[in-house]
């Protein structure tokens, strides 16, 4: 019974960058591939849990065997995660949704004219700290963070402020590690600190530790 330690589970898993489109034919993104979503989607239906994948912009096969949604801004994967937040066991985090948007999207293609040209961007929502405003206790929701320096202190600050009850944190710079790759090294914190800080793995390594840790947790909760 321990490989089904998610049957009965709906589990809704993010992946990928967001696109915020600037004009017709042009858009601001990221570098995200959406081999870690991915991972963890597919580790939770072996685990024997019924998947949603919110896929935005990525550049490998979308797995079989889950529910796939496809989303493009920031603003279409918030109400798409939103929409089927009630009906939601756990959330996991994994996808890199872009922070701004052009606050202006040019119906036709921007003519090549000055210099110079200014684009100027607005602040997106952030969706894991409306889920984390709406979460139940019931509910069991997982962040990721995608950082550049001070990862410790980063990383507990955004597991406080959008109220998760994990935050697997990745340092971007290390080497095998973060966006595109098909490994990663991640430390996992919850509300009292690390929790695990697994060595350079593959991408389903580390779903299959983050999602041992979120079942042991998850049947914590329910007392059973
Ligand atoms: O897709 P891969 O190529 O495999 O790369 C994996 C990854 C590096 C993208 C992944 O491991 C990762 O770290 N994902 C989170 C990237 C990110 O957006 O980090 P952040 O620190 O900016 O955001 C923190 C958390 O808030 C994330 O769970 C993010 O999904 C969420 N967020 C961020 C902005 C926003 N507007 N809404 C959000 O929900």
């Amino acid at each position: 019974a321990d490989e089904k330690r998610l049957e009965g589970k709906k589990v809704l898993v993010t992946a990928g960058g967001t696109v915020e489109r600037i004009d017709p034919v042009r858009y601001l993104t990221n570098d995200s591939s959406g081999k870690m979503g991915f991972a963890v989607a597919e580790e939770a239906r072996r685990m024997g849990a019924e998947v949603t994948l919110v896929v935005a912009k990525v550049s490998t096969a979308v797995p079989a065997g889950m529910n796939i949604v496809r989303v493009e801004s920031t603003m279409d994967m918030m109400d798409a995660v939103l929409a089927r937040l009630p009906e939601t066991d756990i959330v996991i985090k994994a996808a890199a949704p872009a922070d701004y948007r052009p606050t202006e999207r040019s119906e036709q293609k921007i003519k090549k004219k000055d210099e110079a040209l200014t684009l100027q961007l607005v602040k997106n929502p952030d969706i894991l700290q409306a889920v984390g405003e709406r979460k139940t206790s019931g509910q069991f929701v997982v962040g990721f963070a995608a950082e550049t320096q001070n990862l410790e202190a980063f990383a507990m600050d955004k597991l406080k402020r959008k109220n998760c009850d994990l935050l697997v944190a990745n340092d971007v710079t290390a080497e095998g590690a973060g966006f595109g790759t098909d490994t990663n090294a991640v430390r996992i914190y919850d509300k009292d600190g690390l929790v695990e800080a697994p060595p350079l793995m593959s991408k389903a390594q580390v779903a299959q530790r983050l999602l041992t840790i979120v079942a042991e947790r998850l049947t914590r909760k329910e007392g059973t």
